[in-house]
């Protein structure tokens, strides 16, 4: 483990010397996960600490980062998109600062893509090296270089400054990487090897959050159920919600993403404490033994409808919800059947799905494909429609039900406020500035398309 260093906190104190008085603002678009957008609270933090102030509007913006997503194809192609904007605005105000970073700079192709053909762009990192942004900064800033740095794996650094957005509830990385290796995904070779923070260095951090008013984190990592690993003294995810779940003052622990294979009977045992809440986001990915095989996810659909089966024992009022591939190579039409069966039989309460996007570098993207767009369209159409009946009943049928909620805040757009309930589903209700943080009954009135509406009872 290593904490921020003394090269960068020089760095830091120059550029903050630097550009005092000022006033220089950063901008900051984000894509992909939640890691994403927790590694954007920390460059956030940090570009803070220089002495940047925030900036919603781009045209405004000093320094611009682009924190990217290589997860499918169309979240490469939004990127490209955002940064050629980037051009003009260049253009008129030549002293902005252009960066790109996060998962899609971890390929070397992209990596390439952007360095030769995005002159505008200043500044070129990773995942790996972010909580290097002072130097990095006061290199293009002070020095006029260009610098483009990425390094193939990196250890957890602990001590980063972080700007959160919201102050009720808050992400906590408790583990960065993945080891699974499905066969369709890049985030392995864009996140690199599994690490796990320590239990101290997460409780210290939630323990400080609760102090400043957070009632609830979540519990962030590609695969929180292989937390630990490598770790000494042992412990495993079970052991860390233990602890967690002891933290005074915290009302409200969430994890994500759980990875089906490794979700043990210890773990559902752990998720019927008091403070973790009763949901689940749990991929399946597909429901034909021959796809899930071939996709490396070392499961059955019959074990999939076992741990199902387990948790509504164990936690009645569970949410479950999932990730769905349609397309993988390979796929017939009776492998989409055995997915429109596990759906059926499951009743996500929601569920994210996808077409397949093949990935330079990964294993099934060198795997023969003879299924036209086509018709892994209509296989994707038919496998949402009976998703969406199923997702559209369930959230209709919690009208008349009173829900506990954390009120989060007001909405942006409206005067109403806004709350989860322990299953993480949205409801919208009045209330007043001092409900915020609260915990209160709501009952539901009416089934919206995205979220309930309410009142607080
Ligand atoms: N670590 C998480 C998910 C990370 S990516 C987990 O394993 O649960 C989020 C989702 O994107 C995945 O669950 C998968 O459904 C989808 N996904 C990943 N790679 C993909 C690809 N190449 N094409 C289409 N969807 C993909
Ligand atoms: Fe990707 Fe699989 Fe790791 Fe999730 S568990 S990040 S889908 S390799
Ligand atoms: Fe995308 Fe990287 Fe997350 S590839 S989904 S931002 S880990």
């Amino acid at each position: 483990m290593k904490s921020i260093t003394h090269h960068h906190n020089q760095a830091l104190r120059e550029v903050y010397q630097a550009i005092r008085g000022k006033k220089l603002q950063y901008h900051i678009s984000t894509f992909g996960c939640q890691m994403n957008d927790h590694d954007s609270e920390k460059m956030a933090g940090l570009l803070e600490t220089m002495g940047y102030t925030y900036t919603a509007d781009e045209t405004a913006a000093d320094l611009i980062l682009f924190n990217t997503c290589a997860v499918r194809e169309n979240a490469e192609l939004r990127v490209f998109g955002n940064i050629g904007r980037m051009k003009p605005l260049k253009a008129a105000k030549p002293e902005l600062i252009v960066g790109v970073c996060g998962c899609m700079m971890q390929q070397d192709h992209m990596k390439h893509a952007i360095k030769d053909k995005y002159s505008y762009v200043d500044l070129v990192f990773g995942t790996h090296n972010l909580s290097a942004l002072p130097d990095y900064v006061r290199r293009v800033l002070l020095e006029k270089e260009r610098v483009v740095e990425i390094i193939a794996d990196g250890s957890i650094v602990e001590g980063l400054p972080v700007v959160r957005n919201l102050d009720v509830k808050a992400f906590v990385t408790i583990m960065q990487g993945c080891d699974n290796f499905c066969s369709y995904c890049i985030v392995p070779y864009t996140r690199g090897r599994e690490k796990s923070r320590t239990p101290e260095a997460i409780l210290e951090e939630i323990e400080g959050l609760v102090e400043q008013g957070i009632k609830e984190v979540t519990l962030l990592g590609q695969n929180v159920n292989s937390y630990g690993k490598g770790l000494v003294p042992a412990i495993d995810f079970a052991d860390l919600l233990h602890r967690v779940n002891a933290i005074e003052g915290l009302e409200r622990i969430r994890f994500m993403t759980s990875h089906p294979k490794d979700l043990t009977d210890r773990l559902i045992e752990a998720m019927t404490l008091d403070k973790v809440m009763p949901t689940i986001h749990l991929p399946a990915q597909s429901g034909s033994d021959k796809i899930l095989q071939a996709m490396n996810r070392k499961y059955t659909k019959a074990d999939y409808l076992g741990l199902v089966d387990k948790l509504r024992q164990m936690i009645p009022d569970i949410a479950i919800t999932s990730d769905l591939i349609i397309g993988f190579p390979g796929e017939t039409e009776e492998d989409v059947d055995d997915t429109i069966d596990l759906i059926r039989r499951v009743e996500f309460d929601a569920a994210f799905t996808f077409i397949y996007s093949p990935r330079v570098g990964t294993p099934a993207a060198g795997l023969p494909d003879e299924t036209s767009e086509r018709t892994k369209h209509e296989r994707f159409d038919r496998m949402l429609a009976v998703l969406n009946e199923i997702v559209i009943a369930k959230h209709k049928a919690r009208e008349g039900r009173v829900f506990e909620v954390l009120i989060e805040g007001k909405q942006e757009r409206s005067a109403a406020y806004q709350g989860r309930t322990k299953q993480d589903f949205l409801v919208t209700f009045s209330a007043k500035p001092e409900d915020i943080g609260q915990l209160r009954p709501v009952r539901i009135t009416k089934a919206r398309k995205f979220s309930l509406e309410g009142e607080l009872v």
